[in-house]
């Protein structure tokens, strides 16, 4: 989908079809720069109970003199409707807008803007949602449906047109990183390999002037992550080790480092799981698809800011040569683990991406992972689970979610979890028992972060949808992008 924007008269801008918001009263919210005619039969159309009041109910009126279609969409309230309700009403139209032969599309802006929504952030908004909610799965069936080629025009003729522009790109950027996510987390573990993840991690860096590396197997064992190859043991596919740096910040200044888990798929290893929806541990790469998107819009926006993307990538299969449940691995850390089941392995990739992340001396380091189970028992498919060793890092990501739309929720990390986790054996034991399992996972990764600034964000509701829809939702990039677009100064 592409956008331009016009600062040209609504009648004056030619289209396929144009979108006109009508609020809870049947009022045309647009309606002083609509032509007479086109307002009068517009509204006969309203009055007549066409248009359902259910906030984005959408109707579509071919023929007028003025406009080629007139989509009308329902707001509610023109002064009340929030950030949420413009979201549900644009997915809304987008989708009738895909279902229409329609190549250009006329959006006045303004419409969409009040007392909730600033130029800026509802232009994002909707920029953001009709780029997402158009997104086309990257399906390898071979009747391939062409994927539309829409222009939407955004038509703005006021004072903000500086906020329209900035909101219109960080929109896109955001929406463009979230489809790569979901491109990723979509495809099949046997092409989504962590070797493919590598040529993805690649191929933004070269796109966006960063700097990727990649580790193989022989320099992860060089680099003593003795934790994270225990579990790619039991795979063929190659482990890979993958850093993207970019650095468009000042010279001096820390990074802020994003860990993303890359397990391209969890069979559980020695502790198998059950066979149904097995399929679906594709997308146990999550954490790292959204690293990838995050960097992908970060690219795109050439944030001023220094930003280092960790990615621990392997599968977790069962083998003759696999970890198994009572072995004890040494981490790069130094500190051993006993691993008391071979189903809680991103843990034990993760710790050696965060002992790796200490030699950036970075600013603030954030792990992102489908990490447990218990963390969708607890928040359900609604909200990631934030959890982080210094309270203010936390509360600036609530905000940064709260800002995005892109629901997340503050999870205790007290010291009183912490023998859950305790072992005859080791240092510590891989698993701490079924109560609190995606905190005891927290406190796991929290002995490996003791050395700066950490957050984890547990995704393993967020990243996916399952049922009818099933498929990868993108998230979290557009809170972690905001996250970062804040710290760069860009954006308030
Ligand atoms: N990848 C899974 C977590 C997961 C489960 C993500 C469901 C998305 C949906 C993780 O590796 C795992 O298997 N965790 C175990 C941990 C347990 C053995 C302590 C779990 O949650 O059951
Ligand atoms: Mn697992
Ligand atoms: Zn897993």
């Amino acid at each position: 989908m592409k956008f331009n924007i016009k600062s040209d008269l609504i009648h004056d801008i030619s289209a396929d079809i144009i979108i006109l918001a009508v609020d809870d009263k049947n009022q045309i919210i647009q309606r002083p720069k609509i032509p007479a005619a086109t307002l009068s039969l517009l509204s006969k159309i309203v009055n007549g109970n066409d248009l359902k009041q259910e906030v984005g109910s959408v109707t579509v009126v071919h023929g007028d003199i003025t406009f080629n279609r007139v989509m009308l969409v329902r707001t509610g309230s023109a002064k009340q409707f929030d950030a949420e309700a413009l979201i549900k009403i644009v997915g809304r139209v987008s989708n009738t807008i895909s279902s229409l032969n329609v190549k250009k599309v006329l959006l006045p802006i303004e419409q969409f803007f009040n007392e909730h929504i600033c130029a800026n952030a509802g232009t994002e908004f909707i920029v953001r949602e009709l780029i997402n909610s158009s997104y086309v799965v990257n399906s390898l069936k071979t009747s391939k449906k062409p994927t539309p080629n829409i222009q939407t025009i955004i038509q703005y003729k006021g004072e903000a047109l500086k906020e329209v522009k900035s909101g219109m790109l960080h929109g896109s950027a955001v929406a463009d990183g979230a489809n790569l996510t979901k491109d990723l987390g979509n495809l099949p573990p046997n092409i989504c390999t962590p070797t493919y993840l590598a040529n993805i991690a690649k191929d933004i860096a070269k796109r966006h002037g960063m700097k990727a590396k990649i580790f193989d197997k022989k320099q992860i064992e060089q680099l003593k992550m003795g934790s994270f190859l225990s579990v790619a043991k039991g795979s063929r596919e190659a482990p890979k080790f993958i850093t993207i740096e970019h650095n468009l910040g000042p010279k001096k200044q820390k990074p802020i480092i994003l860990v993303g888990k890359g397990i391209t798929f969890d069979a559980g290893g020695i502790s198998i799981k059950p066979s149904p929806d097995m399929d679906e541990m594709k997308y146990d790469m999550g954490g790292a698809a959204s690293v990838l998107g995050v960097m992908e819009t970060i690219g795109i926006l050439k944030l001023p800011i220094n930003i280092v993307a960790l990615i621990p990538s392997c599968e977790n299969l069962p083998d003759g040569l696999a970890l198994k449940p009572g072995d004890i691995v040494t981490s790069m850390s130094g500190q051993t683990i006993e691993v008391l089941n071979t189903d809680a392995e991103g843990r034990l990739i993760l710790c050696d991406a965060l002992t790796y992340a200490e030699r950036y001396n970075p600013e603030v380091v954030i792990d992102v992972a489908t990490l447990t189970g218990a963390c969708v028992i607890a928040l359900g498919h609604h909200a990631t689970a934030i959890f982080s060793n210094h309270d203010p890092l936390a509360d600036e990501l609530k905000a940064a979610s709260n800002i995005s739309l892109d629901k997340a929720w503050h999870m205790p990390l007290w010291k009183e979890y912490e023998p859950q986790l305790n072992s005859n054996f080791a240092d510590m034991a891989n698993i701490g028992g079924r109560p609190a399992g995606s905190i005891t996972a927290a406190c796991f990764l929290s002995k490996f972060a003791k050395k700066y600034h950490w957050a984890h964000l547990d995704i393993a509701g967020t990243a996916w949808k399952s049922g009818k829809d099933k498929g990868s939702t993108g998230r979290p990039v557009p809170m972690l992008s905001q996250f970062l677009i804040k710290r760069s100064g860009l954006k308030k």
